[in-house]
């Protein structure tokens, strides 16, 4: 069942419209104090991730199918439409906001984009993540624009593989695209890095290497599995985040950090290095009691976990009813109450998500 209206409300349970009734008291009667978005398990949401466009320069094959049909324009939020919900989530206590795709770097305005998010009263930090395509040109832009910290998705350093696992991409630009985000100054740029069995699982270590050789922090993820993909089987390409460790035990010495980041990355340190190793592990280790943060889809449906349909759409409440904040602020605090208590992947059947990545950003 898709819950994206109101009338999903009605099927929640009394602990449930407590929570509504705290969300409505803390936003409607209490003005002096700060809005704040809270779902029924009591979790705060104050991250905020947008997919600006499903558009990609590369086809990964694990985020892919290789002959994408991408959205026509009319279906995808303009600049104007996603700077005012990004506005009203600031004012709903939102402190972080990442801006992702597809590729956010390939949108036409996302420089002046980021500049006008950047500078909303109340949010702390605006992040991006790229595929690093662009990033040698427009590094400089971005550090200008108030980009705080970025993500780098590098699943190889092996040109040819990079080719296959990307089927467009180059490399090597992809480094001069990191080295260019190092030289214009950005601290703690971070690679992502899938992992896939028989594909790029032997190159952890030299990947550790690599972020530990530019002082730079590097997370592992775990294939999800969100649309489907023709190249590999996820079931076979599994990689657990356990194996990787155990790779990489022989060679650094890894110590677990206390910080909690609220993120579902379990972070180590590199012993004598500046290196943070981060593992996002959604099937052998569930992250979701922490969960603090919701996705806003390319189409302005505003999702409520990464693995379920769960979402309300807010580009319909912005055009029936253009200018009326109230009714959005009150959508969006409504939506709290259908975010689901956990992600249920399971790689061994055909995805029940079938939505891509690039609609809804890594
Ligand atoms: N599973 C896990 N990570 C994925 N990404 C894209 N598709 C998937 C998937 N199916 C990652 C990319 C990138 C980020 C945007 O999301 O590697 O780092
Ligand atoms: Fe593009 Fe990123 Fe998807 Fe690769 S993972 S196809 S770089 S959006």
């Amino acid at each position: 069942m898709l819950l994206g209206d109101r009338n999903c409300l009605l099927l929640c349970c009394s602990y449930c419209v407590t929570m509504s009734t705290r969300i409505y008291d803390c936003f409607m009667t209490e003005p002096s104090q700060p809005a704040q978005l809270i779902d029924r398990f009591g979790r705060t949401v104050d991250y905020l991730r947008i997919s600006i466009t499903d558009r990609c320069d590369f086809r990964c094959v694990y985020c892919m199918a290789e002959d994408m049909v991408f959205l026509p324009r009319a279906q995808v939020l303009s600049l104007e439409e996603i700077y005012t919900l990004a506005q009203v989530f600031v004012e709903l206590g939102v402190k972080k906001i990442r801006i992702t795709g597809g590729e956010p770097l390939v949108r036409k305005g996302v420089l002046a984009l980021l500049q006008n998010i950047g500078q909303l009263a109340g949010l702390d930090e605006l992040v991006l993540t790229t595929n690093g395509s662009q990033l040698e040109n427009m590094a400089a832009g971005l550090k200008e624009a108030g980009v705080k910290r970025i993500n780098i998705s590098l699943d190889t350093l092996d040109a040819d593989k990079f080719k296959v696992i990307t089927r467009t991409g180059d490399l090597h630009q992809v480094i001069r695209g990191i080295h260019a985000a190092k030289s214009v100054g950005f601290k703690r740029i971070k690679i992502n890095a899938v992992i896939l069995k028989n594909r790029n699982h032997l190159e952890v270590t030299d990947l550790v290497q690599f972020a530990i050789d530019n002082g730079i922090d590097i997370s592992f993820i775990e294939e999800m599995p969100l649309g489907v993909v023709s190249q590999h089987d996820r079931s076979e390409a599994y990689y657990a985040s356990d194996l990787i460790k155990a790779d990489l035990y022989p060679h650094f010495t890894l110590i677990q950090s206390l910080e909690k980041t609220g993120g579902p990355s379990n972070y180590f340190h590199v012993a004598g290095t500046q290196t943070r190793i981060g593992f996002i592990s959604p099937h052998s280790e569930n992250f979701c009691s922490s969960c603090n943060r919701v996705r806003l889809t390319v189409e302005g449906r505003l999702l409520l976990c990464l693995g379920n349909e769960h979402s309300v759409d807010l580009k319909q409440q912005l055009r029936a009813n253009p200018g009326n904040m109230a009714l959005l602020r009150q959508a969006i605090v409504d939506a709290m109450l259908i975010k689901p208590e956990k992600h249920e992947f399971n790689i061994h059947e055909q995805p029940v998500i079938l939505r891509y990545m690039n609609m809804t950003g890594g």
